[in-house]
Formats: C-alpha cells, structure tokens, sequence
C-alpha cells in the first residue's frame, strides 16, 4: 500500500454478499495512483419478503440467495461490461452472518474461481463495512468505525487492512434490532428504523422517561435489551397505543439511542487520542443505522467537540452490498493474500481474528 486506498498494480474484482438479507453483487477496480472505480453494484434487498414476518427469516433468506445469486451476478457483470477475462480475483462474504445465506455466496464464489482459476478471497463481512469509507474517500489509517447495522453495534480502532482493535460491542440486541423491535411494539411498518426515525420526527421526546444504557461506563460497550423493555413497560401502562404516544415514545427511544451513542463514542475518542495522539483523528460510521438523520447529526455535534473529522460513506455503501466486499477482497488482494477454495463458511467470525 501506498497510500490510502492506492494499490501497487491495478486489480479487478468480483465481490458477493449474502450473509444477511441483501443478494448482492459488484465489480471494484483499484488502480495503482490511488483511483477505485465502482464498476457495477447490483443489489437485491429482500424486505418485501421479510416484511410479513417483522424481521428476517434465515430460511427464506437463504432460498431467495439461491434463486437470485446468480442473475445479480450476471447482472453485475453485464453493468461492468466486463469479460470474465478481465477479473483478478473473486471476493465472497464468508461470514459472520446467517449461516445458510454465507454458504450461498461464499459456494458460488468458489465455483467461480475454481472455474476461471482466479484466486479467492473469502472476506469477513465486518471487514467490508470497515474498509468500505476508503473505498469512496480518501481516508487513511488509522481511524475510529462506530459500527451500527441490524446486526452490530461495535466501536473499532481501525490501524490496517486485517489490524482491528475492537474497543466495545453490544452485550445484547444490535442497535439495528432494537430499533426493528421497538417498531413493531409500536405497531409501526418494517423495516423499524425508517419507520421510528419518521414517527419520532412528530413526536415528543420529553413525554416519556427512557434509561440510557451504559452510560458513564468505564468501557465501551453497548446494551439495549434494557431499553427494550422499558418501551415495553411504558406500552403497557398505556390504556390504548394511539399515533400520538407511538409518536412520542419514537422520540424517546431515539433521543435514549443518540445519548447512549455519543457517551460510548466520546469514550472511544479518548482511547483513540490517548493512542494516537499524533495522527489527525477520524470517526466513521457506517451499517444501516447510520441513515438516521438524529443520530447522524448528534455524532457530527460530537466530532465537533472532540476535534474529530466525520465520514459517513454514501448510504448505499453504508448498508449491506457488494462492493464493500469486492473493496476489501481488493485491499487483502493488494497485500498479496487470497484464500485456499476449502474455506469454510462462519456464522460467528470476529474481527480481531483476521490477519492483515
Ligand atoms: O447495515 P444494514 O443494511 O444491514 C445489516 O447488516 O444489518 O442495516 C439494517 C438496519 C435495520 O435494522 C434497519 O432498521 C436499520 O438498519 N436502519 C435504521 C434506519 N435505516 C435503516 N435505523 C435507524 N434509523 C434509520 N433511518
Ligand atoms: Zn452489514
């Protein structure tokens, strides 16, 4: 590596992933003067599908990857105008994920290389959210990934590609979840978070009372089981749930979800300068949740106060996609590593067990 995001030679790459809902695939080139070229991002969200059931159902996620994969491939490809000549490499999410999905993506990756003989990079998904913000902008090692997704709500010391520092994780639900669930007690559509981010915007948030989790810990860690419940038992003291209360304890459930945030994120910020003291410092944040405007803005008015720079990838990067994961299999690529073709797929798979 040169510089951030600048590979020694250019690199083609076809990126999977299934791990989650999203049946995605895209081609990524980085170019030895630093350039990256999105070629092609073809996503299929499978909400419609989940909708009925208020949250994901790995079953049906799983067949919906299998009928799919392949036609959003093809559909990538054609997009990139691209010969299967062209690609260097294949990158497949190899989890952490819903097991059944991971094996669709990563098994079709596999047969891909195998076919055009092209090396294999079987990519931690976190670690595709994590490197993705080099993939739109300029910004280089090391830097601080607030993390908040339907799956993960984690604060990383990022230092290189494969070199993570998990600093805190959610003990319970992930931020994404919390918001899912807190929807549906609401009695409001799937997926939650657009659906309380919006019911919140008319609601007040000083109605009802809410703890805020884990504040003023001495870690970084995160918890929103206690929350949940709290929404619950408010629900419950209520004679009949009308627009106006879920409205109101909208506001208050994200009003909770920012303090919570900005309290774990201004702890991982001194950490961050205690270690780094001389680099100019960077917050990221990406996962799904990052589409929040109330938290987004919270975050901003925190970088302000500590003197951190704020980067927010474009949100079609920041949620579940291909090219964060063609991205980081161009980044390990890069480095000179690939995968042998009887890597296994993992459900659980923590970031700190990579190897840069
Ligand atoms: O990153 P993502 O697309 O998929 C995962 O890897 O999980 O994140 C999806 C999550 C869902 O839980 C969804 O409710 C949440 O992100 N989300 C939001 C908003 N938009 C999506 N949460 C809060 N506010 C939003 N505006
Ligand atoms: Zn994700």
């Amino acid at each position: 590596m040169t510089s951030a995001g600048s590979v020694e030679q250019r690199y083609t790459l076809l990126g999977i992933e299934t791990s989650c809902d999203e049946t995605a695939a895209a081609i990524v080139r980085g170019h030895p003067d630093g350039a990256r070229e999105i070629l092609s991002n073809v996503v299929l969200s499978q909400l419609d599908a989940h909708r009925p059931y208020g949250g994901v159902v790995p079953e049906i996620a799983a067949r919906a990857h299998v009928e799919q994969l392949d036609g959003i491939i093809a559909t990538a490809m054609e997009e990139a105008d691209l010969d299967w000549n062209a690609l260097d490499a294949v990158a497949a999410t190899a989890g952490p994920g819903l097991i059944a999905g991971v094996m669709v993506g990563l098994v079709t990756g596999k047969a891909i290389a195998a076919a055009r003989n092209l090396p294999l990079l079987a990519v931690n998904h976190l670690e595709g959210h994590a490197l993705s913000p080099r993939l739109s902008a300029d910004v280089a090692f090391p830097y601080l990934l607030l993390l908040v997704s339907g799956g993960h709500c984690q604060l990383l010391l990022v230092r290189g590609v494969g070199r993570y520092e998990r600093l805190g994780t959610t003990l319970d639900d992930a931020i994404g979840e919390a918001f899912d669930k807190t929807a549906k007690m609401l009695d409001l559509p799937y997926p939650g978070g657009p659906s309380v981010e919006a019911a919140a915007r008319v609601g007040d948030a000083s109605r009802f009372a809410l703890p805020r989790p884990m504040v003023g810990r001495d870690n970084c860690d995160f918890s929103f089981s206690g929350l949940k419940t709290a929404v619950l038992h408010t629900i419950g003291k209520l004679d009949k749930l009308t627009d106006r209360d879920a409205a109101d304890i909208a506001a208050a459930f994200q009003l909770a979800v920012c303090d919570v945030l900005v309290d774990r994120t201004a702890r991982a910020m001194r950490l961050f300068h205690a270690v780094h003291a001389e680099k100019p410092p960077q917050l990221v944040i990406a996962g799904g949740v990052a589409a929040n405007r109330a938290i987004a803005a919270a975050l901003s008015g925190l970088c302000a106060e500590m003197g951190f720079a704020q980067t927010v990838p474009p949100l079609h990067l920041c949620t579940d996609n291909g090219a964060m994961i063609a991205w980081a299999g161009v980044e390990r690529f890069a480095l000179g590593l690939s995968d042998p073709l009887d890597v296994a797929p993992r459900a659980r798979w923590p970031l700190t067990q990579l190897q840069g």
